[in-house]
């Protein structure tokens, strides 16, 4: 499948769903305190995204069990919603779920400090703004190396490491759809050229430690290697004629 150019109409409906995605993380963020379970945060979501009539796209995706996908300190993504996993102060949490609306997904993540701590806060704020420096880049006639490339320098000019075995995709009708989204550089491998009308879900994971990773008997929840921390930034953007549109974001809600 080549890499799908929306059209004004489908870009309106993806608009959309990520207007009502970055309220569900609203609700979730305000929901995340010491002592909540995990699986309280994922029923939460799921009941904020059918109330705006959206399917959670992650719930029965090959055979995922859950809406949101949380992910607890090493564990980088997809971390799996329990009722006896509970929430502790100081935790590294993130959050990453997709919704569609009228058939068009929208996916986003959000990490979060759970009270102060220090290492945490500083990943988290990185791992932020390694989005944006990539975002900067995201222009038409640009490659996806160039995004990929501001991504990696910024996250490792502050001594950290990006995860390289997971990329973002391009997002639609489909959740993942053509091309990766790569979040580092890959030798002799530019990437495609960035055309209006794309629409991409740029997604830094990254690692206080080492970039290794490995999944867990669950088959899903990946974790670091080391044991370090881990934290994950995602939108879902429109490339344009001019600046980059992020989709995932609503009026007053902070991205
Ligand atoms: N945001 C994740 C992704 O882009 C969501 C995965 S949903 C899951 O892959 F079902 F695979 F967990
Ligand atoms: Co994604």
């Amino acid at each position: 499948m080549p890499v799908s150019i929306k059209t004004q109409e489908e870009i309106a409906l993806m608009r959309e769903a990520g207007r009502i995605l970055a309220i569900v993380h609203e609700e979730m963020k305000k929901a995340l305190c010491p002592g909540i379970s995990t699986y309280k945060i994922d029923k939460l979501g799921e009941e904020i995204i059918r109330s705006y009539g959206c399917i959670p796209s992650c719930l029965g995706y090959e055979g995922y069990p859950a809406s949101v996908c949380i992910s607890i300190n090493d564990e980088v993504i997809h971390g799996i919603p329990d009722k006896k996993r509970l929430i502790r102060e100081g935790d590294l949490v993130s959050l990453d779920t997709v919704l569609s609306y009228k058939g068009y997904h929208a996916d986003a993540t959000r990490s979060y400090s759970v009270g102060p701590n220090p290492r945490a806060e500083d990943l988290v704020r990185v791992t932020r703004q390694s989005f944006f420096e990539g975002l900067r880049y995201a222009k038409a006639g640009n490659r996806l190396s160039d995004v990929a490339g501001a991504i990696q320098k910024y996250a490792e000019g502050h001594g950290y490491s990006v995860v390289r075995d997971f990329t973002g995709h391009g997002i639609g009708k489909e959740m993942h759809e053509e091309p990766e989204v790569y979040n580092y550089v890959r030798p002799f491998r530019k990437g495609i050229k960035l055309v209006p009308g794309m629409t991409l879900a740029v997604e830094p994971m990254i690692n206080e430690g080492s970039p290794d990773v490995a999944i867990l008997d669950d088959d899903w929840t990946v974790v670091t290697c080391d044991g370090s921390l881990a934290a994950h930034y995602e939108n879902t953007i429109l490339i344009t004629d001019k600046e980059p549109v992020i989709l995932t974001r609503a009026d007053g809600i902070d991205l």
